[in-house]
């Protein structure tokens, strides 16, 4: 059985037609065609799936889309502004912090949602931040730099206004 959802999705209104018991993930990906949010381990321990619902990390892989109502979704494809990257994803770009990158999604959506709760945090609310998304890679090190930096980027626009 599907049912009518209507979701906000990086700002736009997105209309579905699903198994409620569909996850976000898999409305995501199969539905809405936004394969940057990953698959990884379906269970809730790697944080490949993590999307933003109403400013906060989620796992995507463990939210029913029907309970998701009017919450906004920012997915990885909503970050980039006019062309131009998230300061998170510059910041990983510039400090090489990915290699197979299949953590990298759910590692900035991590990111973005930490520094928009703390604008600049020491190496362990960034290790608590992300206690929860697995990198196979091992890149945790330019992970962090790369938070860090984002954190200097986001604080140097701010002030700049
Ligand atoms: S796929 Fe969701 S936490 Fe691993
Ligand atoms: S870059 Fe490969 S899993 Fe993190």
């Amino acid at each position: 059985m599907t049912v009518p959802l209507e979701l906000t999705i990086n700002s736009r209104r997105q209309r579905v037609e699903v198994d409620p018991a569909k996850t976000l993930l898999a409305v995501l990906r199969e539905d809405l065609d936004l394969t940057g949010t990953k698959y990884g381990c379906g269970e809730g321990q790697c944080g490949a799936c993590t999307v933003l619902l109403d400013g906060r990390p989620v796992r995507s892989c463990l939210t029913a889309v029907s309970a998701v109502g009017d919450r906004p979704i920012v997915t990885i494809e909503g970050l980039e502004r006019a062309g131009k990257l998230h300061p998170v994803q510059a910041a990983f770009l510039a400090e090489g912090a990915l290699q197979c990158g299949y953590c990298t999604s759910g590692m900035i959506m991590s990111t973005v949602g930490l520094l928009s709760r703390q604008s600049s945090p020491g190496d362990d609310d960034i290790k608590r931040a992300l206690d929860g998304n697995v990198c196979r890679c091992g890149t945790y090190g330019r992970i962090i730099a790369a938070v860090k930096r984002a954190a200097t980027i986001t604080s140097t626009e701010a002030s700049n206004g």
